[in-house]
């Protein structure tokens, strides 16, 4: 449905976006992932037409996105990082207000505002002054706003910056709604945990680049550790004996830290089965132990050296 070839763009001498490609299909939702200044808003923005790029094309359906008048720009609806609503309007006119902006007029204006509210879950406070919500509320009504026109392809730029744990959920739900109904979906986020729950392939974007483009199952198959299998042991006995364990088929790596042993797996079933053995048999007693997955976090940190939240 959407393509961008080689995009680019520059401010002054700062190459924010160095030339950016990947695709997305109808009704697939797919999450654009990188930490601050990575170039996230400004890939959005050029897709939404709202800045030109200096060079590279991105194409709705096959065809060629035009500047501000191009009538294919009515079916896609952003959600910027920076809300834009008037404060001194109440919800409901502000929605109208965007609602005529795209060129919805009367019965059709109502219908579409009203729908939007009772999407959002800001019924109740359709006629209450927007400088008088919260900001998840806010973040909401934005949400709102880019929905008027019925759009197949929705961007959300960070559209839970900020917002209380509700209103996240609210916005949560309302996306997979959309998904749910076959509407494409490009999450623009650094929040890892958010890109697992919702997207069906993982763009992730530093300094600008394309450093992986895949689905978070082939993501985590990346990496040469997938589980970590954490044990609290009873008894830990002292000497180099943890090096004999991670000298075992399967295992990555060993760590002790106070009693707690930290085994690096690369397949959990065999993994733990040979750790487990191992320790058993050497009379370690083990008082409890769970399992952790290899998360986005740690893919994007075996990919760049750094963490995502570095802020
Ligand atoms: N209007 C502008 N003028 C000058 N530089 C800009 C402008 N907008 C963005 N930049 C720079 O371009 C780079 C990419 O910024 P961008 O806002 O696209 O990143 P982002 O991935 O959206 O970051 P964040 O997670 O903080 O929103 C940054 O180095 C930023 O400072
Ligand atoms: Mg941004």
């Amino acid at each position: 449905m959407l393509e961008l070839h080689n995009i680019r763009k520059s401010y002054g001498t700062q190459q924010a976006v160095k030339g950016i490609s990947f695709a997305i299909r109808a009704g697939e939702t797919l999450g654009l992932l990188g930490p601050n200044g990575a170039g996230k808003t400004t890939t959005v923005s050029m897709i939404a037409g709202l800045i030109a790029p200096d060079s590279g094309e991105v194409k709705l359906d096959g065809r060629s996105l035009g500047g501000d008048t191009d009538p294919l720009k009515a079916r896609i609806g952003l959600v910027p990082q920076d809300l834009a609503l008037f404060e001194d309007l109440s919800a409901r006119d502000n929605l109208s207000l965007f609602g005529a902006l795209y060129g919805l007029q009367g019965a059709a204006l109502n219908g579409a505002t009203a729908e939007a509210l009772s999407f959002t879950g800001l019924t109740d406070r359709a006629k209450d002054k927007v400088k008088t919500f919260s900001g998840g509320m806010k973040r909401r009504l934005n949400l709102a706003a880019a929905l008027l026109h019925d759009p197949d392809l929705i961007i959300l730029d960070e559209p839970t910056v900020g917002v209380d744990p509700q209103s996240r959920n609210a916005i949560f739900e309302g996306l997979e709604a959309l998904k749910a109904r076959g509407k494409t979906l490009l999450y623009t986020t650094h929040y890892m945990e958010e890109a697992e729950r919702l997207c069906d392939r993982i763009v992730i974007v530093d300094h600008g680049e394309v450093i992986a483009d895949d689905t978070v199952a082939g993501l985590t198959r990346r990496l040469p550790l997938r589980n970590v299998l954490r044990l609290e042991l009873e008894n830990p006995p002292p000497g180099a004996w943890a090096e004999e364990l991670a000298a075992l088929p399967g295992i990555v790596s060993v760590r002790l830290e106070a009693a707690v042993l930290s085994v690096g797996l690369a397949e959990l079933g065999p993994g733990s089965a040979a750790a487990l053995g191992w320790l058993t048999t050497r009379g370690i007693a083990i008082a409890h132990a769970h399992t952790e997955r290899a998360d986005l976090e740690t893919v994007f940190l075996a990919l760049t050296g750094r963490t995502l939240r570095d802020a």
